[in-house]
């Protein structure tokens, strides 16, 4: 079996290499998946030069699915040199929503960050509209600190001009989530 860093029931989690392009363009390039995101839909010529760059940035988790070995999200969990705190982030091929998998890779990175990394606290910022977001934010235990009104924008309207959005920050402590594990 592939050496993951990490495990969960259905899923393995490793750092990107560049054999996992064609996987990872179907994420990229889908403009349902970058919606959200704070990218523009990638051209598939340059979803696959991005994979090539991703390779081994140990900010991001390819998220593969165990029976099939196919790669079905990104995770990315960067420390943010800020009083032990990483700050967590998902995308995932659209066919795959809607089965648990998000909130599963979620669940093992949270767990990991606070039993291997030492972490004291993880943040998540989704925007108010993005539903599927904050359900699985809510569902992994994550506390809503507050909403940002307009506070950034990653797409612009017919004339060009930016649409700002609302944000909310989210927020789990080590010891909440201990507290929770029984631990
Ligand atoms: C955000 C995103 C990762 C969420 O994906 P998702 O599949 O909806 O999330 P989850 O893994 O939590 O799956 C939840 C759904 O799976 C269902 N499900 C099915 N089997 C399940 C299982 N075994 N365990 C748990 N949930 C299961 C749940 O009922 C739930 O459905 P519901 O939301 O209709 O109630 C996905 O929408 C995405 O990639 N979006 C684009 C990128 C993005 O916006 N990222 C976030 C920026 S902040």
């Amino acid at each position: 079996m592939e050496d993951f860093i990490i495990n969960t029931e259905r899923l393995g989690l490793r750092r990107f290499c560049r054999e996992d392009a064609e996987d990872f363009a179907e994420i990229l390039t889908d403009e349902v998946v970058s919606y959200f995101e704070p990218y523009d839909t990638y051209s598939r010529e340059d979803a696959l030069k991005e994979a090539e760059k991703i390779a081994g940035d140990e900010r991001f988790f390819a998220v593969v699915l165990r029976e099939s070995n196919k790669l079905i999200g990104k995770v990315y969990f960067e420390d943010q040199k800020f009083f032990g705190t990483y700050e967590i982030g998902y995308s995932f091929n659209r066919s795959f929503w809607g089965k648990g998998y998000a909130l599963e890779a979620a669940r093992g990175v949270i767990k990991y960050g606070f039993t291997e990394l030492n972490v004291r606290r993880i943040i998540a910022e989704a925007d108010v509209r993005n539903t599927r977001s904050l359900k699985l934010l809510d569902r992994a235990g994550m506390r809503r600190e507050g909403v940002y009104i307009k506070s950034a924008s990653f797409q612009k309207d017919e004339n060009g001009e930016p649409i700002y959005s609302d944000y909310v920050t989210f927020a789990i402590l080590r010891d909440e989530w201990q507290e929770r594990q029984g631990v």
